[in-house]
């Protein structure tokens, strides 16, 4: 068998040692596949003494992991660190400018630099891979770059983050409140400590940008995404949703229009036959509709040492076989500079559950001002009578422009016999 492709990994936590161990477990198979041994020969972390549970005995290791990208006997860089600046990011731009292919998993640095990155590694003819960073074990990259190229992709829509769906599973399963679901995942290990990347959707917005960057053929561009995380929501909208015919995902959602692209992650609706309504627990999935293979969907693990180290294995595989596409699905200069559009441009349907003190004429009041605004109102949803007492009351629209829908919202907040910051959920199909 020839030479094997030699790879210094950066990074040895849960994707760094996931990735040790498969080489070493799956080594034969990926040999072959591979049409060589991929070796990895050096390593760096923050702390040499830690005992990793993987044998690091004959690798070369580094306390600075950007000094990775000079080790000469190492033909790849691995960077399996994370975020979107500091070593990882001055690891990467290290190698590529010394002409080494790079593999990561990182999608903050890839949403945040990715553009520029594209460009370097372009101009070096290197390859940058980056399979890993968006849902894990499922090869949706390789598919939009690759198995979906003839295809204009008209729509694209997925779970993109575990932890949020763990956390909307449990509170539609079992009708609990978010903090305590919360507290129980970070308990399970299956949120962080400081949630906030998760919870607040900014990680699926990484990885919706660098999704609708290879599905349209523009630029990564993350801060052209609307981003909304789960916080807000409660277990009365839960029940509310599954009273109406839906079940609430956070959704990372990407669009070409005629006036250019939408990219947004937030909490939607989606009616219970919907395939993504299914997907539960740390899942993720990935709905794309392409104009000639129509609706393709893809579903897996999307976190987790053996899901995220088949991603980085795969690229490297792709590697030592000399095998690469442009970073970006096209070469730089082909790629279209698309206009973002805002989320006040959306036209959709609506949930809206007000808070409101149940007095005579009160129900009267808002749809007037939705009847002003040019709001048409689908369903409504009023439980029970409890005169003077603080009662839910859910409205369920027709299509409408979001900037109308604003408008509306902030005259019915104002209205006295609202308590409550109306809650608004977008209605998807999925
Ligand atoms: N975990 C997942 O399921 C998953 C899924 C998809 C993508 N990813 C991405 O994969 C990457 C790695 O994630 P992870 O979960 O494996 O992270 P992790 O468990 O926190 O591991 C990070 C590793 O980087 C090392 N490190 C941190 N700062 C360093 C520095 N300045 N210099 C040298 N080494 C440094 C740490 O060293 P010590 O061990 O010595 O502290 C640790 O080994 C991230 O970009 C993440 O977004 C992760």
């Amino acid at each position: 068998m020839s030479r094997p492709l030699t790879v210094a990994v950066a990074g040895l936590g849960t994707v760094g040692t996931g990735l040790l161990r498969l080489l070493r477990d799956n080594g034969e198979l990926i040999a072959c596949r591979a049409g060589r041994p991929i070796a990895v020969t050096a390593v760096s972390a923050r702390d040499r003494h830690r005992e990793r549970g993987v044998p690091l005995d004959g690798l070369r290791w580094y306390d600075d992991p950007v000094a990775l990208a000079d080790d000469g006997e190492s033909e790849v860089v691995v960077e399996l660190i994370g975020g979107a600046e500091g070593a990882a990011r001055a690891l990467v731009e290290r190698a590529l400018a010394r002409g080494k292919p790079v593999v990561t998993a990182n999608k903050a640095l890839i949403a945040e630099h990715g553009a520029r990155l594209g460009e370097l590694a372009e101009r070096k003819g290197v390859p940058l891979a980056f399979e890993a960073a968006v849902a894990g074990g499922i090869p949706v990259i390789k598919a939009l770059r690759e198995g979906l190229a003839a295809n204009r992709i008209l729509r694209l829509s997925g779970i993109l983050n575990g932890t949020c769906n763990y956390i909307l599973t449990v509170m539609a399963e079992k009708g609990r409140e978010f903090a305590e679901v919360l507290a129980e995942a970070q308990k399970l290990g299956y949120a962080e400590a400081d949630p906030g990347l998760d919870i607040d959707g900014i990680d699926a917005a990484h990885k919706l940008a660098i999704l609708a960057a290879l599905a349209f053929g523009r630029p990564v561009d993350f801060r052209a995404v609307h981003v909304e995380g789960i916080r807000a929501l409660s277990a009365l909208d839960l029940r509310f949703a599954a009273e109406l015919g839906y079940r609430i995902k956070l959704l990372g959602i990407a669009r070409e229009t005629a006036e250019g692209i939408e990219a947004r992650v937030h909490p939607a609706m989606i009616p219970l036959e919907a395939p993504l309504a299914r997907v539960d627990g740390v899942f993720n999935a990935v709905v794309v509709e392409g104009d000639v293979v129509g609706r393709v969907m893809f579903e897996g693990r999307g976190a987790g040492a053996g899901p995220t180290a088949s991603a980085v294995a795969a690229d490297l595989i792709d590697i030592a076989r000399g095998r690469s596409t442009p970073v970006w699905g096209a070469s730089g200069g082909a790629l279209k500079k698309l206009p973002s559009l805002g989320i006040e441009s959306h036209v959709g349907c609506y949930y809206i559950r007000l808070m409101v003190l149940d007095r005579a004429g009160v129900i009267a009041d808002i749809t007037a001002i939705l009847r002003d605004l040019g709001i048409s109102l689908e369903s409504m949803l009023q439980r029970g009578r409890a005169p003077g007492e603080v009662v839910p009351v859910v409205l369920v629209t027709h299509e409408t422009e979001e900037i109308r829908l604003t408008a509306a919202l902030s005259r019915i907040a104002a209205l006295e016999v609202v308590v409550e910051r109306p809650m608004v959920i977008r209605i998807e199909p999925g």
